[in-house]
């Protein structure tokens, strides 16, 4: 792993988190505060695939928070990030590496957005082609049973695993051959002419896959589709191609069985993530552990509300309320009454935030900072938080800097070591070098690792700044 130390109380180290134990020594590190990939396979990344299936995913996390634990003092804390959908593999995770779950941390915000399907429009969407499939299937089966073929022969030519099972089949997942692969199939079948009723159906099926089916147009007309239009604004101005003409809209179902499922869907708008709070054993009791490592306890004073303890004293005359497992961005902290949103209120980080420092950088599009060039729900998807918008700071999941100061205060006892593994664009360094903390990072992308050490270096100016003025 390289180090790249930085000038005053952090380190940033190029590599993989997995190594953690090779350059930290054992019990020095005071808190862990983390945002690990989801394992969801976000915005098409490869840092967040889920390494083929739930129980790698959680052998991999685990594997990384076992060298953790090495490095972190007894006692000592970890506030772990998790998408409510996984957050059960990371907890499961954290326990196999031998940390102990103490509590889950919800922190709720107004911007994510559903990624529901609508089942009335899915069932007037729906094509019933079964019947028509299986007589080219059907026919396929027949031929290549006649040239004396089998289906793993067929997939050879082709370089697929598996397809020519689907092209001839009668069972549950029957697939006409797209249309680029008929004149090589035809010659391996030995077949000159296809019987013009197969050509037909063959054709009328390739045009038609992915169109809505008939029910669907005979739903009228009730307008353009808003959504889209805002959609391709959206895209306009964020660097994406986008289609400029909206789709019409078509909200009153065509049939009685979408009539009764009309209202239904199958997600809900996505409004929390979780910070799964988990300690390392401690080494005797809660008073030997605080007294001897210094850690293994909460700072319950100092985060009171989620402003700094100075201006914490509210208008009851005492410290504030005790800290709980909820935090609010302002979109949510709107929807409740003010003295929710005077205790847990966290501001979401602005451009200006994300962006300080990294200046120098080029300013990439939303579209070049998430990889993509079409819009895709990954993009309005909270964990992009408002990066989607793109900006010199590309990194697409970066989080509040009020949220990680608090986040650490929380867990790191004064002057203490913060570790954070995924470091991706610094935000917990600078929340915890901001508290007075001492700061190591872990980033594997060269990329997201220059981001960090911009910012970073930047905010530790800032504060040199402030103090000799
Ligand atoms: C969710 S992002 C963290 C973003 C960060 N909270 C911020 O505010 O910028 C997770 C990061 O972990 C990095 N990563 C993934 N696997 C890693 C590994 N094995 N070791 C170190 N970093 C890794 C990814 O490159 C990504 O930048």
């Amino acid at each position: 792993m390289k180090n790249e130390l930085l000038a005053e109380r952090a380190a940033l180290f190029l590599g993989d988190a997995a190594h953690v134990a090779q350059v930290l020594a054992p019990d020095s590190i005071d808190s862990i505060v983390t945002d690990p990939p989801a394992g969801i396979g976000f915005m098409g990344r490869e840092w967040d695939s889920d390494r083929g299936g739930r129980e790698q995913w959680i052998g991999w996390l685990a594997g990384v928070m076992r060298e953790a634990l090495y490095v972190l003092k007894p006692g000592g804390h970890a506030l772990v990030w998790a998408l409510p959908r996984t957050s059960h593999w990371t907890a499961t995770a954290l326990e196999d590496a031998g940390f102990e779950v103490r509590d889950i941390i919800m922190h709720l915000f107004g911007t994510g957005f559903p990624k529901s399907l609508d089942v009335a429009q899915a069932i007037d969407k729906q094509r019933d082609d079964r019947q028509a499939i299986l007589a080219v299937t059907r026919w396929i089966a027949e031929a290549r049973d006649r040239a004396g073929l089998t289906n793993a022969q067929i997939d050879a030519v082709f370089g697929l695993n598996g397809m020519a099972g689907h092209w001839t089949t009668q069972g549950a997942q029957p697939y006409v051959p797209h249309e680029d692969y008929w004149p090589t199939l035809l010659e391996l079948l030995g077949v000159n002419e296809v019987p013009e009723e197969i050509r037909s159906l063959a054709e009328r099926l390739i045009s038609d896959k992915g169109k809505p089916g008939p029910d669907w147009f005979r739903r009228p007309v009730t307008g353009t589709h808003t959504a889209a239009a805002a959609g391709t604004r959206w895209r306009a101005n964020n660097g994406f191609k986008s289609n400029p003409t909206p789709s019409s809209r078509r909200d009153v179902p065509a049939t009685d069985a979408a009539r009764k499922w009309q209202g239904w869907g199958t997600a809900l708008k996505p409004a929390a993530e979780h910070w799964i709070l988990a300690r390392k054993p401690l080494a005797g009791t809660v008073a030997k552990n605080v007294l001897h490592h210094g850690t293994g306890a909460l700072n319950i004073d100092g985060c009171r509300t989620l402003e700094r303890p100075s201006s914490s004293r509210t208008t009851d005359g005492g410290l504030g309320r005790w800290p709980s497992n909820v935090t609010l961005d302002e979109d949510a902290a709107a929807l409740l009454p003010g003295s929710a949103s005077r205790v847990c209120y966290v501001a979401k980080p602005s451009r200006a935030e994300r962006d300080a420092g990294c200046q120098h950088l080029p300013r990439r599009t939303g579209a070049e900072a998430c990889g993509r060039t079409e819009d895709s729900a990954g993009l309005k998807s909270p964990r992009a938080g408002a990066n989607s918008g793109g900006g010199h700071n590309f990194h697409p999941t970066v989080k509040s800097i009020a949220l990680m100061r608090w986040l650490c205060r929380l867990v790191t006892p004064p002057g203490g070591v913060v570790l954070d593994l995924f470091a991706g664009s610094g935000s917990t360094g600078i929340a915890a070098l901001a508290d007075g903390f001492e700061f190591i990072g872990i980033e594997r992308e060269p990329e997201y690792l220059a981001l960090a050490r911009a910012r970073i270096e930047h905010a530790l100016e800032q504060a040199r700044r402030e103090v000799t003025p």
